[in-house]
C-alpha cells in the first residue's frame, strides 16, 4: 500500500522546522543513508542462508565456507582465502601477518586500519604508522617512496604499505588501478608487503572497470567485506598466498575469530558475491543524483567528488550540524557526522529511487 503523502500548502513549523510549500514527502520508514553497513538480507539471501550445508570450520569441515572462500579466492586468481567475522579482523590479521613489533605500516591519515580499528595496529601487531595526506584517500607511489626509511637502528623498518579502495573518508573515492600498480613496483624493488582494504573494492572496480585478477596480481594481500554494499549481514574475506593464509588462521584463531557453523552466514556471502555486485550500479546512480542536488543548495559549502556510492559534504558555517541531522531524522533521514559540518551519506541495497526523491525534496526544503 502507497502511504499518504504530506502535501503543505504554505509555510508550516513542524517540531521547530519550517517547512516550506514544495514539500511533499511519503510517511514511511525510515531512509538509512549513515552506512551500506545497515542493510538487511533479502528474502532470496536468507532462503539461500536457510539451506545451507554446515560443518565445524576449525576442523576445516564446513562446505559453505569452504565453497565461499574457493569461489573468492577464483574470482581474484589468488591461491587461497579465509572467511572473517569482519573486515577489522582481516586487515588487523593481515597486518599481524606481514609485520614484527618495531616495523612501519604507510597509509592515508584517514585510512580505516588506522582511523577506526581501535589501534590494533599498535596494540595487536607492536607496528607504528607513516601518514600521507592523501588526496581524498588516494596517494602516490612518490608519496610511498618518500616515507620508506633508510636502514638504520635509529628508525622502524618499513614493511607495509596499506591501501583503501574505494576510500571511505575520501568520500568512496576510487584509488586508481594505475597508481596502484607504481605502488606495487615500488614495494616491490623495496621489499614492502601491499595490503589493500577492499571494504568496498566491488563499488570501485564497478566505477573504474577494472576487474578482481587485474587486483590479485599486484597485492600481497586483499580483504573484502560481504556486509557493505554486498548486502550480506556479516563477514569479510582476506585473500593471498596458501602459505599466507595458512599464517592468517592462526592469527585468526588467536583474534577469537575461529567459527564453527558459520556456513549459514557464509551462505549470505556466496549469495551476495554471485547476484549483488552488478546492481551496486544502482548505488552509484543515486549517490550521484544526491551529489548532484547538493552541489546545487546554498547552505552546502562542499561536496566531496562522488565516484562510487558514498557522498561526503560540508556545510555552510551559518548551518549548525545538529540542527541539519535533526531535521533530516524528523523527515525519517538518517545522516554520519564525518567531522565538523562535514556529513556522510551512504546508498546502499535498501534504498530505492523513491527514496533519493525524498532526500532530494527534503534537502531542498531546508531552511537555516
Ligand atoms: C574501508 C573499511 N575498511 C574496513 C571496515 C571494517 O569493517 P567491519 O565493520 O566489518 O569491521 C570498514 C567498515 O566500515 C570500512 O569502511
Amino acid at each position: 500500500m502507497v502511504p499518504e503523502p504530506i502535501g503543505l500548502q504554505s509555510d508550516t513549523v513542524i517540531n521547530n522546522f519550517r517547512v516550506t510549500p514544495t514539500f511533499s514527502v511519503y510517511c514511511r520508514p525510515m531512509i538509512d543513508l549513515r552506512s551500506d553497513t545497515v542493510t538487511v538480507p533479502t528474502p532470496a539471501m536468507l532462503k539461500a542462508m536457510a539451506v545451507a550445508k554446515v560443518g565445524d570450520d576449525v576442523f576445516l569441515e564446513d562446505p559453505t565456507i569452504n565453497a565461499l572462500q574457493a569461489y573468492a579466492a577464483d574470482l581474484f586468481e589468488m591461491e587461497a582465502s579465509l572467511f572473517f567475522p569482519s573486515g577489522t579482523m582481516a586487515n588487523q590479521t593481515a597486518i599481524k601477518v606481514h609485520t614484527r613489533p618495531g616495523d612501519e605500516l604507510i597509509c592515508d591519515a584517514g585510512a580505516h586500519v588506522h582511523y577506526y580499528e581501535g589501534g590494533g595496529i599498535a596494540s595487536n601487531s607492536g607496528v607504528s604508522v607513516s601518514l600521507i595526506q592523501g588526496n581524498q584517500g588516494v596517494f602516490t607511489a612518490a608519496d610511498v617512496f618518500e616515507r620508506i626509511r633508510p636502514d638504520n637502528v635509529h628508525f622502524p623498518s618499513s614493511r607495509i604499505v596499506c591501501i583503501e579502495n574505494s576510500c571511505n573518508r575520501g568520500g568512496g573515492k576510487v584509488f586508481p588501478i594505475v597508481n596502484i600498480q607504481e605502488i606495487a613496483e615500488v614495494c616491490r624493488q623495496n621489499g614492502l608487503k601491499l595490503h589493500m582494504d577492499g571494504a568496498r573494492l566491488f563499488n570501485a572496480m564497478l566505477a573504474e572497470g577494472s576487474a578482481p585478477k587485474q587486483h590479485g596480481k599486484l597485492f600481497d594481500s586483499i580483504s573484502i567485506c560481504l556486509s557493505k554494499g554486498l548486502g550480506a549481514p556479516v563477514g569479510s574475506l582476506l585473500l593471498g598466498s596458501r602459505n599466507f593464509i595458512a599464517q592468517a588462521r592462526r592469527v585468526r584463531k588467536v583474534f577469537g575469530g575461529g567459527m564453527r557453523q558459520a556456513g549459514y552466514v557464509a551462505a549470505a556471502g556466496l549469495f551476495a558475491l554471485q547476484h549483488n555486485i552488478e546492481r551496486l550500479k544502482e548505488d552509484h546512480i543515486h549517490a550521484q543524483s544526491l551529489a548532484r542536488k547538493l552541489a546545487e543548495l546554498p547552505y552546502i559549502d562542499v561536496v566531496f567528488e562522488q565516484e562510487t556510492n558514498i557522498v561526503i559534504f560540508q556545510l555552510d558555517v551559518s548551518v549548525d550540524t545538529a540542527h541539519f541531522l535533526a531535521y533530516l531524522q524528523h523527515f525519517g533521514i538518517m545522516a554520519l557526522i564525518m567531522g565538523p559540518r562535514m556529513v556522510r551519506f551512504v546508498t546502499h541495497l535498501d534504498i530505492s529511487p523513491i527514496d533519493i526523491a525524498t532526500v532530494e525534496q527534503v534537502l531542498e526544503d531546508y531552511r537555516i
